[in-house]
């Protein structure tokens, strides 16, 4: 295993050790609002400086963005960690055991590592560049789905970006009706590690972040995928409008997503 894999795997165990410890145990969890409709508890924030503290112990010069602590900024801008410590905050919040940890590092702004680990299911999905995707040590592939007929996508809805909801449901409308059926599980890093994983055949939505998705992204490549944004174009990362798949059933996703796109993401 790559040195940088393997130190990211160890931020993810023993964050994802606390994430489900303190899930066991409630009454402790103390939420706040970030945001319309976003939350943050005092375990996100926890296990973030478990994450960071594990990766500046043995790279005090890298890089990291992390969705609570924002940039931190070492000497060294070639490699850049970043980093979701919880993923899925409103199932963790609820009492719904579905949520991961999500770590990818870039090196020259190519993504390199990625490990997403679900501590519930002590499922641990891990990618190097060029190296293939894993899950717990076992090859994983994307599925070999031809066509969105009959096919199972995940999804996620745009809970902070009400405006957009009209967009959204004309897009999940065309689609709904030619899969087999949806999900909407509530961690995008499960979604497209689970994409990876040939578990469902595609995912969509619109306005994640960096952190929601970098992981993600290296391990649907890894495992034989593609990740594009709305316009089938690389600007998924700024624009957060994601879709991943296979190639075949990507394509088809892309053609009943663009009728219904706003301007606005049409130029992002
Ligand atoms: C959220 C989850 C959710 C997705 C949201 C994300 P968080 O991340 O990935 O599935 O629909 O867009 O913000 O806030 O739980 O880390
Ligand atoms: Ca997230
Ligand atoms: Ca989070």
């Amino acid at each position: 295993m790559h040195p940088m894999l393997n130190i990211a795997v160890r931020a993810a165990r023993s964050a994802g050790n606390v994430i489900a410890r303190s899930f066991e145990q409630s009454d402790k969890i103390e939420v706040e609002a970030k945001g319309l409709n976003d939350l943050v508890t005092n375990v996100d924030k926890q296990a973030e400086q478990i994450i960071i503290d594990t990766i500046l112990k043995s790279y005090p010069e890298h890089s990291i963005v992390s969705e609570e602590r924002g940039v931190i900024a070492g000497s060294n801008a070639d490699y850049q960690w970043i980093i979701d410590p919880l993923d899925g905050t409103t199932n963790f919040i609820k009492g719904i055991p579905h949520f991961a940890v999500s770590i990818a590092l870039k090196y020259k702004g190519k993504l390199d590592q990625a490990v997403i680990y679900d501590p519930i299911r002590g499922e641990l999905f891990t990618a190097s560049r060029g190296k293939g995707a894993q899950l717990n040590n076992s090859r994983i592939r994307v599925s070999n789905m031809k066509e969105i007929n009959g096919s199972v996508l995940a999804t996620g809805f745009p809970f902070k970006q009400k405006a957009s909801a009209d967009a959204y449901l004309n897009m999940f409308k065309d689609l709904f009706t030619k899969t087999a059926d949806m999900r909407r599980a509530g961690s995008a890093a499960l979604d497209l590690a689970y994409v990876a994983a040939g578990r469902v055949d595609g995912f969509f939505e619109l306005g994640l972040k960096p952190w929601d998705t970098a992981a993600g992204e290296l391990l649907v490549i890894e495992a034989g995928g593609l990740v594009t944004d709305f316009n089938g174009g690389t600007n998924h990362a700024k624009s957060g409008n994601t879709v991943a798949a296979n190639a075949r059933v990507l394509k088809q996703l892309l053609t009943d997503i663009r009728p219904h796109l706003t301007p606005s993401m049409i130029n992002r």
